[in-house]
């Protein structure tokens, strides 16, 4: 049994995104005891957004810096600076579409970014490094079956193959250099603060707004969908008490199909808004499948269940309810990003740090 692991000072690579921000506004505001310092280290891509911290951006733990993962330099100076015992890895280039469409950014975030990380703890061994990855890794499903932690790695898409990589580069830098690290693959995740390219932001924000809402092929590929916060809290448990070298599968134990979801989207905006469900179902549009669509996936999460006690708090039904009135609620956030807005506001407030 591993003893516990003390985290004083974290690194969140990624911390501007969907999950990165999830997991420092879990930590600074649900984690009492923290009192070390959180520093988010983000290049502020497109999917990188300021506004997604501003609850805890005055937090004396919380620290931003804006830099990229492949400058090796830059990360190794910030881990010295504020004397960072812990790394957690989100950094990433995340939509499939877009690695459909121009893989090579891909291959250089999620792979080399993740290589020139490593180059770093391996100089730094007392850092612990702990990389979030993907359930895609798997491949595909049919009809039944569950992903393990055994499961072969059979990654379908540029996006899913570049994380299959940093995955591969984790492990490989574990064994060869003994440097401490985990690794969890995810399912999807939901919830407040994601980008709308992705399929229940997308949806909610195109019926909000009478835009068609584009599914893919007949909608009938399934995905397990976990709330962000679920899987925050699961990657805090991870950084603590994951054992070094172990895989951990996260999961959300709830299967659904993207017609489904989507139909489910329409009723609750529907409702929320006093609208007419028949107007808002017009609305769904079957287009062209993606390419390689994987069909299924679904993830056993056993272990970290009965390692680590952890279980998602939060049904889909009640997580995707709280999600579309987010949406509604929170209108700025959303005018922000769809018109690009956001990043002047970044460089305005961090053009000159
Ligand atoms: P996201 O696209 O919302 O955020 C990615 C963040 O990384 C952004 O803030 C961006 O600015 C930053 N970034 C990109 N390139 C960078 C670089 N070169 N240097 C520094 N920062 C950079 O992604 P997300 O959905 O929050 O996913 C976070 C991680 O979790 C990714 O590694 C992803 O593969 C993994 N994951 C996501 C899901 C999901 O459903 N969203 C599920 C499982 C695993
Ligand atoms: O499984 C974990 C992965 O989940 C993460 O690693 C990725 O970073 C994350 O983006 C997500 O990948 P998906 O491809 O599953 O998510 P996306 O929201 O893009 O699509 C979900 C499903 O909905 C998928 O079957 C494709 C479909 N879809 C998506 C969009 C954007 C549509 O039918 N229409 C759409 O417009």
């Amino acid at each position: 049994m591993q003893a516990e692991r003390t985290v004083k000072n974290i690194l969140v690579t990624g911390g501007a995104g969907f999950i990165g921000s999830a997991f420092i506004r879990y930590l600074l505001q649900r984690v009492p005891d923290f009192k070390g310092k959180c520093v988010n280290y983000d290049a502020l891509t497109y999917a990188g957004n300021l506004e997604n911290l501003a609850q805890v951006a005055q937090d004396p733990r919380y620290a931003f810096v804006k830099g990229d993962i492949c400058d090796q330099v830059k990360v190794e100076e910030t881990c010295k600076q504020y004397a960072i015992d812990t790394i957690i890895h989100l950094a990433a280039e995340s939509h499939v579409d877009r690695s459909i469409h121009g893989p090579l950014v891909f291959l250089e975030t999620n792979i080399l970014g993740t290589y020139h990380l490593l180059e770093v703890v391996k100089r730094h061994p007392t850092i612990h490094f702990h990389h979030v990855s993907t359930d895609e890794v798997y491949g595909c499903l049919g009809e039944t079956g569950l992903f393990t932690e055994e499961t072969a790695y059979s990654p379908n898409s540029p996006y899913s193959a570049s994380k299959a990589s940093s995955d591969h580069l984790v492990r490989a830098y574990g064994k060869t250099y003994d440097i401490s690290t985990t690794i969890s693959n995810c399912s999807n995740n939901y919830g407040p603060y994601h980008f709308p390219e992705k399929l229940i932001p997308l949806m909610i924000l195109n019926c909000l707004q009478r835009k068609p809402l584009p599914v893919y092929g007949e909608g009938k590929n399934v995905r397990d969908w976990l709330f962000v916060d679920d899987h925050a809290a699961a990657l805090w448990l991870l950084l603590q008490k994951g054992r070094k070298g172990e895989t951990y599968n996260i999961g959300g134990e709830a299967e659904r199909r993207n017609i489904d979801i989507v139909k489910t989207i329409v009723k609750l905006v529907a409702e929320a808004t006093s609208t007419s469900e028949t107007e808002l179902t017009q609305l769904i549009t079957f287009v062209p499948d993606r390419p390689g669509h994987d069909f299924r996936y679904a993830i056993d999460c056993s272990k970290i269940k009965q390692e680590l006690g952890w279980h998602p708090q939060h049904t889909f039904e009640e997580g995707l309810r709280d999600t579309v009135k987010w949406y509604i609620d929170n209108q700025p956030w959303c005018s922000h990003v769809q018109s690009g807005s956001y990043r002047q506001w970044i460089e305005t407030n961090y053009a000159n740090r």
